[in-house]
């Protein structure tokens, strides 16, 4: 593994021309039109990039993307790999080892979620507390590199405060509502039932995705620290009576985008 991602990293840093990214993003959905909003970008899909796999979910352009925003060099991972598309939990993980390798000093994990937690309405935000795993799998299975990182690594400080704070005082900035709350990460790729929804409930969680716990999980190994922030998209399954609708997701990550756009320009202002 170690190997892969020092060529994925020596064929980046040579496409990048000694331009070295202070922070890496992964857009979710609402959020991919953030990249083509970096000044002065190279842009490299995911396929040229030696060891990384493409992704095939809708609307998930696939590449990474350098550029400055806010006085910043980040690093947009535009579009991501979902475990519901078939890739194993360390083929999504994977950019990851590679963001770290290219040197960023944090990364941010955005996504849709449903809210759980009847405090929440769509179209609001929620920054990582913490998460729960529920897939049942991890990126670190097999055999263990301690170039990359320990074999049981602790989970206690996933999502920092600093970077919590952080996150508060930009939406406090910029006048947006930010709830905190418990992330459940779900294997999908069907909605979950209202049985499981008032699961999650009862064990404290808030939001419920299919992305990011892999991702997440990956940065703590090789200790990146990680903001999590989730547009709460639609009120899980069971809250409203309604079915859910990928349609329903989509339209809210639309008409809610530019607004997490202005908030994730904020946070990477404050870094
Ligand atoms: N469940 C799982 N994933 C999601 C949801 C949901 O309600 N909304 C957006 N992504």
């Amino acid at each position: 593994m170690y190997e892969k991602i020092e060529q994925s990293t020596a064929f980046l840093k040579q496409i990048f021309g000694g331009r070295t990214p202070d922070v890496a993003l992964v857009l979710g959905s609402g959020l991919g039109p953030l990249a083509d909003e970096l000044e002065n970008q190279i842009a490299v899909p995911f396929g040229k990039i030696p060891h990384f796999r493409c992704s095939t979910a809708p609307d998930h352009a696939g590449r990474l993307v350098l550029g400055q925003l806010a006085g910043k060099t980040v690093l947009c991972m535009q579009g991501r790999l979902h475990g519901y598309e078939g890739y194993a939990p360390e083929e999504v993980a994977y950019p990851i080892w590679v963001m770290q390798a290219l040197g960023v000093k944090a990364v941010i994990l955005t996504n849709a979620a449903g809210g759980i937690n009847m405090d929440f309405q769509a179209g609001e935000f929620m920054v990582f507390e913490d998460h729960i795993n529920m897939t049942g799998k991890s990126p670190l299975t097999g055999e263990n590199d301690a170039r990359v990182g320990d074999r049981f690594p602790d989970m206690c400080h996933v999502y920092p405060k600093f970077l919590r704070d952080l996150a508060d005082r930009a939406a406090q900035e910029c006048g947006i509502r930010l709830h905190h709350g418990v992330y459940v990460g779900v294997n999908g790729p069907q909605y979950e039932t209202a049985a499981e929804i008032r699961m999650f409930r009862t064990l404290g969680g808030d939001a419920v995705g299919m992305s990011t716990v892999f991702e997440s999980i990956a940065a703590s190994y090789c200790k990146l620290p990680v903001l999590g922030i989730s547009m709460i998209t639609n009120m899980a399954a069971g809250i409203t009576g309604n079915a859910l609708s990928d349609e329903e997701v989509k339209q809210m990550a639309n008409t809610r985008g530019q607004t997490f756009r202005v908030l994730m320009r904020k946070v990477i202002e404050l870094l």
